[in-house]
């Protein structure tokens, strides 16, 4: 596998295009943004460990029947073979605690946990600020047609489930967690894409409550890097890693 072109370069990750047309490099970058880029900074290290942690979840998700566009881990460690695929500019956020932008819109304390979980479906689209859209709405526009939408909840309630449970066994609760989607270039399946990492879940130490997660920049609570790097230690100790 040889690495070639840069095909996306994004503001948290660049991708690569390979000798294969079906596989493409992701490589993880050390800026995080938040607030639909008005927040903008570098973390060195950030990088390696998103990519590591997102290859430790999206490969745990493959390994219990969860199509994911992840294939394997590369030498550097910022950097991970995924399979290619159409972009679905469609996200799922699978809450178990209501936070963030949730919270502020229903009016309820952040970290407020409801009996249910409850997913969100939002058009990843910047300019708009990623609006939430109903399924209508994205039939409509023709992002997805609703047999693919039905597909999408059933990925993103298994999804949650089992990393919910995965996270729980590492000492981690997972307060929120957003997913997105593509039709894979080889098979058409629609698969899980980009990354699952504390940059795109909330993640809460079970014992403490501490935040592990984005929200340390976006509230700025300090020690990114470090809570990171918490969350991989955890997750390799749980799944018996190295
Ligand atoms: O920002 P908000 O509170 O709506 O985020 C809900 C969840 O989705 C959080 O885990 C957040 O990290 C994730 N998210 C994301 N990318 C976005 C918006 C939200 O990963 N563009």
């Amino acid at each position: 596998m040889v690495k070639d072109k840069l095909i996306f370069n994004g503001n948290e990750k660049q991708v690569f295009s390979t000798d294969d047309p079906c596989q493409v490099i992701f490589r993880y970058k050390d800026v995080t943004t938040a607030f639909h880029g008005v927040k903008r900074a570098r973390f060195a290290g950030k990088g390696a460990l998103t990519s590591q942690i997102s290859a430790i979840l999206l490969g745990y998700l493959n390994d219990n029947g969860v199509e994911t566009h992840f294939i394997r881990t590369l030498g550097d460690e910022r950097e991970q073979l995924c399979r290619m695929i159409e972009i679905i500019p469609l996200e799922v956020v699978f809450h178990n605690r209501i936070s963030g932008s949730l919270a502020s819109k229903l009016g309820v304390e952040d970290g407020f946990k409801p009996s249910n979980t409850i997913l969100d479906l939002c058009y990843n689209n910047d300019e708009l600020g990623d609006p939430l859209i109903n399924r209508d709405q994205a039939v409509a526009l023709r992002l997805a047609t609703y047999q693919e939408l039905d597909g999408m909840y059933d990925i993103v309630r298994r999804s949650g489930q089992l990393l919910t449970d995965l996270l729980d066994r590492a000492g981690i609760e997972l307060v929120d967690a957003k997913f997105e989607f593509g039709r894979a270039a080889d098979t058409g399946a629609i698969i899980i894409s980009d990354e699952i990492s504390p940059d795109t879940c909330r993640m809460w130490d079970k014992e403490t409550g501490e935040r592990l997660d984005k929200d340390r920049f976006r509230l700025d609570l300090g020690d990114l890097v470090p809570s990171y790097g918490i969350v991989l230690e955890k997750l390799k100790t749980a799944l018996d890693l190295e």
